[in-house]
């Protein structure tokens, strides 16, 4: 086994946990989520699910990883030698690699549109214009592939240059300047005439809109935007050192998650309703309305619109990158330290696999688009299992697993950096108690009232 390598600082923890959790979720995914699920009363469900499930599945990924050294399956083995909670570390090391399949198709699409930027394409266009071009572009045979092979190729290429040198740099240079400009763009987009209506339907809450399918959505998208139940953050906790205390960098991470999440989509809808176009138009809503933010922006300052068209494109796929990367490394880890691959071999097989399945979702907008599986597209149906089963069944199993099997006070001195931080005396009781009840309850109750309402 390698010598793993640790994190320098709680803010290099938080920076590299939040360039994994901060990616096409919060700026792709968030937005068309809020769009389908009916505006505000969906932002509140997505809130309380953050606060009491995504949470103490974070803490609980994160004690597992960090307890054991490991990643998922290693993790599982150490802690709870030959059991069946084997088969919680295989479902993670399977859901992050379909996730970052379909994933790397978006994040190829946003390889295209940094391109197009690059190329001032936007100028001038209408909202139809935009949406025959992102239209146009996702039914093509050839060149949606072409870019997920690039964005899937150069996430490969960073795990195989290195934990450290390969994610924390890349984290540290590129969310800032993707926090400046989502903040700029909103306020544009916020200024443009009938954007109002847009806010109403961010702030006021309908709750009539409140469903079952709104709530296991929100609960999702939470899943999905924090990158739990698939064993990234139990990862990457592995290499945290033994003296930082979970709790200062799970909600350091979630913090920075929410604020991009929310910018987003205060970015996004106002512009959506000023350009007519309809919220809940699925996944291509932020490549048909951005687009013609910046040609809008374009009329009254050319420069400054292509300027920003590009830095944004750029950070955008490069956030989308940080967040693939740490799927690539599950199951990178998993085939280094549990099959003994060399890491090139690891990353080899790795690529294939996800490559692959990438092209049949790619190909679900143009030529297979007629192929359903359960009355979904190949696309809908990975990120549909993906972000609201899978994730929930591995997010669920692990709070089971720290709150009932693991040793409390394992446990305790895991989340308390041995000790070594002070915790406030009531927060690691209310921690265990949303990680033993209200976080597994809360999960289970969500798929029972989908299956018989
Ligand atoms: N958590 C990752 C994202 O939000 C998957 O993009």
């Amino acid at each position: 086994m390698q010598k793993r390598e640790n994190f320098g600082s709680r803010f290099a923890v938080i920076m590299a946990m939040a360039g994994s959790a901060i990616g096409l979720g919060n700026i792709w995914r968030f937005p068309y989520m809020v769009g389908e699920g009916g505006g505000a009363a969906f932002i509140i469900i997505y809130l309380i699910s953050t606060l009491v499930l995504s949470m103490p599945i974070f803490f609980s990924e994160s004690i597992i990883g960090r307890s054991a050294q490991s990643g998922t399956i290693g993790a599982m083995e150490q802690l709870a030698p030959g059991s069946k909670w084997k088969w919680l570390g295989y479902i993670t090391i399977i859901s992050p690699l379909i996730l970052v399949s379909y994933y790397s198709v978006v994040g190829g699409w946003s390889f295209e549109f940094m391109l197009k930027a690059f190329g001032l394409d936007f100028n001038g266009g209408s909202p139809d214009d935009v949406k025959l071009m992102f239209g146009n572009f996702i039914s093509r045979d050839w060149a949606p592939l072409i870019c997920h092979t690039i964005f899937i190729g150069l996430t490969c290429l960073i795990v195989l240059a290195g934990v450290r040198k390969g994610i924390e740099a890349f984290s540290k240079l590129t969310m800032p300047v993707l926090f400046i400009l989502i903040v700029l763009i909103m306020f544009y987009s916020v200024s443009l005439p009938g954007s109002a209506e847009g806010l109403q339907y961010m702030l006021k809450p309908d709750f009539s809109k409140i469903d079952g399918r709104c709530i296991t959505s929100a609960m999702g998208q939470s899943f999905f935007s924090l990158s739990l139940g698939v064993g990234t953050i139990l990862t990457y906790s592995s290499f945290v050192k033994k003296d930082e205390d979970l709790l200062g960098s799970g909600l350091g991470t979630a913090f920075f998650d929410l604020i991009f999440a929310m910018l987003a989509g205060f970015a996004v809808m106002p512009a959506v309703f000023a350009a007519g176009i309809e919220p809940g138009a699925g996944p291509g809503l932020i490549f048909e309305t951005l687009p013609y933010v910046f040609a809008k922006m374009g009329t009254g300052a050319p420069v400054l619109s292509a300027i920003a068209a590009i830095l944004f494109f750029v950070a955008v796929f490069v956030a989308a990158l940080t967040s693939s990367i740490s799927m690539v490394q599950v199951g990178v880890s998993y085939l280094m330290e549990q099959k003994g691959l060399s890491k090139g071999k690891s990353v080899a097989v790795i690529f294939l696999g996800t490559w692959t399945l990438g092209v049949l979702c790619s190909l679900s907008f143009g030529r297979l688009g007629s192929f359903h599986i359960l009355g979904c597209s190949i696309f809908d149906f990975c990120d549909k299992l993906v972000s609201n089963y899978l994730m929930a069944i591995g997010g669920l199993f692990f709070t089971l697993f720290v709150g009932w099997k693991m040793d409390p006070r394992k446990v305790r001195e895991e989340f308390t950096g041995n000790g070594s931080r002070r915790i406030n005396g009531i927060i690691y009781p209310t921690v265990r108690f949303l990680i033993r009840w209200v976080a597994p309850l809360g999960i289970i109750v969500i798929f029972l009232s989908n299956l018989f309402l």
